[in-house]
């Protein structure tokens, strides 16, 4: 089974850095979120590491995802010209949101004088010295980023979906492991 997007459908390692994306940033949404509305502990210690080990890990897929793309360019979407546009933007913010929120974490933790460990296995450094104005900058342009996410994924599925059941082009299918166009 060849590795590369072919002409029509994307690939199998396309596919899946596609889907380990989705599944891991549903689980990082999920820990970020019960997190939050954590009050001060060792529980809410516990599950913001988590957090912020999966999200460096999401930012390290997502370079390794681009990449990819780099090497292995994606196959020409059948669809007319404005929707191509709209597409290739929705695609190239979503991309951007891959790194803009790992790093707005990152930074938010900088600043709050709390240094990030990958998994208590390695040491991360700080980009900003402690910071309470800082901080508070940080963690609101998180805030709106991960609500940002919430739209530009909403209407990329709603636009996936919309293909697939009423278009009937087959988008949503090139890509699906395991089918066929
Ligand atoms: C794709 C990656 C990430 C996503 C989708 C994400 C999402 C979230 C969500 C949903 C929250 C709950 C509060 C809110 O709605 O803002 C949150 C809070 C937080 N995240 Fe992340 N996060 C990501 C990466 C990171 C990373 C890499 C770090 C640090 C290294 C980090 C640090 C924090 C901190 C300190 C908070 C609590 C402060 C706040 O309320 O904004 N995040 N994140
Ligand atoms: C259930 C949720 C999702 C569905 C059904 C879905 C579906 C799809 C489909 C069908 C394509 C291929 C479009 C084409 O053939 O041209 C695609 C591409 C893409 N998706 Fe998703 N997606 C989902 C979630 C996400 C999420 C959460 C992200 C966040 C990063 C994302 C980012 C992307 C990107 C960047 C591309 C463009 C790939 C490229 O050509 O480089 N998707 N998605």
């Amino acid at each position: 089974m060849p590795a590369r997007n072919t002409s029509l459908r994307y690939g199998p390692v396309a596919q899946f850095l596609h889907w380990i994306i989705v599944l891991l940033l549903v689980i990082q949404v999920t820990l970020g979120t019960i997190a939050d509305a954590l009050p001060l502990g060792l529980e809410r210690l516990v599950m913001m590491s988590r957090h912020k080990s999966l999200g460096i890990t999401i930012l390290a897929i997502a370079l390794l995802r681009l990449g990819w793309r780099w090497f292995d360019a994606p196959p020409p979407p059948p669809m007319p010209r404005w929707q191509l546009l709209a597409a290739r933007c929705n695609h190239w913010a979503l991309y951007a949101l891959l790194f803009a929120l790992p790093l707005s974490g990152w930074l938010t933790s900088s600043a709050a004088n709390r240094p990030v460990s990958w998994w208590g296995l390695v040491q991360l450094p700080d980009f900003v010295a402690p910071d309470a104005a800082l901080k508070e900058v940080f963690e609101e342009t998180h805030e709106l980023l991960v609500n940002v996410l919430y739209a530009l994924v909403a209407l990329h599925v709603a636009a996936a979906l919309k293909h697939q059941f009423f278009d009937r082009d087959g988008l949503l299918l090139r890509m699906l492991p395991g089918t066929r166009e």
